[in-house]
């Protein structure tokens, strides 16, 4: 069977905290990768830090979300870093902007996968309401899915609770959900959160979790994580 593939949300801009996070999260029941978001990736040493990991699987989330142009020119400015394995951009950015980055990206780095943001696990129906959107948010991730795919992107984020309707659309991409809590831990600031069991059920290739596990005991929250994915299996 084939491990289940987790990153593990590196949500802090103190390199020594990553150490320990790497240190910390290596399983052999696990295949596990590193995401690095915007607080470390814009922190004094973050980039560089990134730049000399070797032999792991990263995974940058700087959400891109501008006109094309910019989007373009912001890959070539990450064509040093030849050891990512994903990038982020929203795909509400538009078509137009996704095929330009789709198209820059495999210049200057064909490794790198590309993986469209749908509506952010901490917004509820009513905060999208809020925004403007009319429609329930399974449906606006529904039509997501869809221009992710026409834009050949290679993946999708989204919460759990819409996988089940991507994987329809998305047939053969990579659904990465965030917005993952393991039982009794707090929600915080997400408002679609889900078990990691039920994820994977609904359709997740990947989840990406962080306060779940890098906060407390961080073997000790892998081994919980291990212990209640078996227990599925
Ligand atoms: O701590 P927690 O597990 O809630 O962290 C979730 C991580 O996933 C954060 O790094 C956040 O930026 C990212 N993320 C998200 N929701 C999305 C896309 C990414 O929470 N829709």
């Amino acid at each position: 069977m084939k491990k289940p593939k987790i990153f593990i949300a590196c949500d802090t801009s103190n390199t020594k905290k990553v150490n320990r996070i790497i240190k910390n999260t290596k399983n052999v029941k696990l295949k596990v990768g590193y995401k690095f978001g915007l607080e470390f990736f814009l922190s004094p040493n973050g980039r560089s830090f990134i730049s000399k990991l070797k032999n792991e699987y990263i995974f940058l989330d700087l959400k891109l979300n501008d006109i094309p142009n910019t989007c373009e020119s912001a890959i070539y400015s990450l064509r040093d870093l030849k050891n990512i394995s994903y990038l982020t951009v929203h795909i509400n950015g538009g078509l137009e902007m996704l095929k330009s980055i789709k198209k820059v990206s495999k210049k200057v780095n064909k490794n790198l996968k590309i993986l469209g943001v749908t509506i952010l696990t901490s917004l509820s129906d009513s905060g999208i309401r809020k925004i403007g959107y009319k429609s329930p948010i399974k449906d606006i991730v529904k039509k997501q899915a869809s221009i992710a795919k026409s834009a050949k992107l290679d993946g999708i984020v989204c919460s759990g609770y819409e996988a089940k309707y991507v994987k329809k659309v998305c047939k053969n991409m990579e659904i990465i959900t965030p917005g993952i809590r393991l039982p009794g831990d707090s929600e915080g600031d997400q408002k679609r959160v889900m078990t990691p069991q039920k994820s994977f059920k609904n359709g997740a290739t990947s989840l990406v979790i962080g306060r779940s596990l890098i906060r407390g005991n961080i073997k000790k929250n892998i081994k919980k994580l291990v212990k209640l994915l078996e227990n599925e299996t």
